[in-house]
Order: structure tokens, then C-alpha cells, then sequence
């Protein structure tokens, strides 16, 4: 049992391994600047993952709800919120750990589409990282992967609302190129996003197979660890399957 248990680690470090392309720092996709090296894998989410993204934001405390949402959103509130997002029109983004709980997330809210139905110019967006998970670059992946997605949507400016006293976003917005405007309490930061290329189209692409390919990968680990801790269970509990039927044959 011991043995299976440690191929499903050595097969998953050696799955992230492989995906894990060399330590090369991505340009981000706003800026073209360096970004830190090592790859976080980002995944695109759909409506199928609606009670993970209520799980993620019901578990932000009062303090951390006014940073995201400007105001003291009660549970009632978070609940009214995730129940209209709309997964179509917007696109979101997570950072899963290795038992699939939702550690950081991003919203790009896009602006309406034009009476031709082209895009909007402008897009909103709203981050979170899980305090426990917070300090190793999650949010500033995730800045630069909305950046990219925005921009190959044909967005031509990102904006993101933070309270004056939101260092931390701030900083990300800052980091990422964004010119910021504090106006009292509040700031606003505007990060201005050049049109989509080919090479832009191709890196979005590569990221979104690699948080799909990731998610896949630790959800059939996540599943095979189940399975050998329910096998574990039925082993320690029945005398027949421990003694290989011989305890219940006499
Ligand atoms: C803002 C938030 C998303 C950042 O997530 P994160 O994963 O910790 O972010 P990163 O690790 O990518 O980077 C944070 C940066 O801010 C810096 N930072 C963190 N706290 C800081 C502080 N109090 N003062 C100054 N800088 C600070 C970090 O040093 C880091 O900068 P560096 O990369 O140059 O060292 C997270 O704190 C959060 O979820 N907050 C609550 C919700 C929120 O505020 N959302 C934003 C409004 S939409």
C-alpha cells in the first residue's frame, strides 16, 4: 500500500516536472517585463465551478471582503454576488492546490459588447488569494494572466478599484504597469493593454493548456488518493479482506 502510495507522489512530482518548463521568466503579458521565474498554473473556470468560487470568497474575513469588494459584504451578500456571475460574458480564473480547494481567483468583468457585438474597451477586475496562500506571487500571476486574456479579447484598458490603503494590490498594480490614481480612501488603477498579436494569442493558448493539463493532473491524483484511502479504510476495519479471507473462513 505504502509503495502505491509514494508512485502516485513520485508520478505526480514527475507530471509537474514535465510541465514545468525550464526556470525562463515569462515576459507578462501587459508589459513585456520579466516576471519571477517558475510557472503557476492558471485555470480558466466555467459555471461548473460556481460552489468553488462561493467556498473561496465565503472563506475571506470581514477585512479581507472590504479590500475585495469595497464594502463589508456579509455571507448573504457573497451568496448574492456568486450567484450572478455570469461565466459567459466574464471570464475567471483559480489557482487550485493539489486537493483542488480554490486559493486565489481572479474576475474579469467585461464591459459590455458594442451594438455590433465587438467587445468593450474596458474590463474590471477583482483578485483574491486565500490569506494562507498569500505572499507567493498568486496575485501577480494572476494580474498578469487577466492582462493577457483582456488583451487578446481586444480589451483596450484593464481597470482594477482598491481602497488607498490596499498595499498589496497596489503594488501588483504598479508592478504590472498600471498608472494609479488615489482619489480620498480610494484608488483606482488603469493598466493600458497594446493590441493582441500572434505571439500573445500563442502564449495565452500555451497557459490555458497548461492550467487545464494541471488541473487534470492533480484531480486524477487527488482521485487515485482517495481510492487508496478508502482501500486503506476497508483494510483496517474488515477482518476478511486483512486476513485475505482466511480470518473469516476460520
Ligand atoms: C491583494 C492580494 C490579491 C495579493 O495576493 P498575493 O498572492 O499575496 O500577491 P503577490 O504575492 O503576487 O504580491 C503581493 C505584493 O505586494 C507586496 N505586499 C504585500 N503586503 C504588502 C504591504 N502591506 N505593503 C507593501 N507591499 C505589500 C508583496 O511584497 C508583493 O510584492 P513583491 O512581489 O514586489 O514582493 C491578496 O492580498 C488578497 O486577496 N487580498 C484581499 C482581497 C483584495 O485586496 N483584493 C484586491 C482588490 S480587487
Amino acid at each position: 500500500m505504502l509503495a502505491a502510495k509514494s508512485w502516485v507522489h513520485a508520478s505526480f512530482r514527475a507530471g509537474r516536472r514535465w510541465l514545468r518548463p525550464a526556470r525562463s521568466a515569462e515576459p507578462t503579458a501587459a508589459t513585456g517585463r520579466a516576471a519571477t521565474p517558475g510557472i503557476v498554473p492558471i485555470r480558466a473556470l466555467s459555471a461548473a465551478h460556481r460552489e468553488r468560487v462561493r467556498g473561496h470568497l465565503l472563506a475571506l474575513g470581514a477585512a479581507d471582503r472590504v479590500l475585495r469588494f469595497g464594502w463589508r459584504a456579509s455571507d448573504a451578500q457573497v451568496e448574492a454576488y456568486v450567484d450572478r456571475l455570469d461565466f459567459v460574458r466574464d471570464q475567471l480564473f483559480g489557482i487550485f492546490n493539489r486537493r483542488l480547494d480554490l486559493i486565489a481567483l481572479a474576475h474579469l468583468a467585461l464591459a459590455p459588447r458594442g451594438p455590433s457585438g465587438q467587445p468593450g474597451d474596458s474590463a474590471d477586475l477583482g483578485l483574491s488569494v486565500l490569506p494562507h496562500a498569500r505572499g507567493r506571487g498568486y496575485g501577480g500571476r494572476l494580474f498578469a494572466r487577466a492582462a493577457m486574456q483582456a488583451r487578446n479579447t481586444g480589451v483596450g484598458r484593464l481597470a482594477i478599484q482598491a481602497l488607498g490603503r490596499n498595499a498589496a494590490m497596489l503594488r501588483i498594480a504598479r508592478r504590472a504597469g498600471a498608472t494609479v490614481q488615489r482619489s480620498g480612501p480610494d484608488a483606482e488603477a488603469w493598466l493600458n493593454l497594446p493590441p493582441a498579436t500572434l505571439d500573445s494569442r500563442i502564449r495565452l493558448w500555451r497557459a490555458a493548456q497548461l492550467g487545464e493539463t494541471d488541473y487534470r493532473l492533480k484531480r486524477d491524483a487527488k482521485r487515485l488518493r482517495d481510492w487508496i484511502a478508502r482501500l486503506q479504510e476497508a483494510w483496517a476495519v474488515r477482518p476478511d479482506v486483512r486476513g485475505g479471507g482466511r480470518v473469516a473462513g476460520g
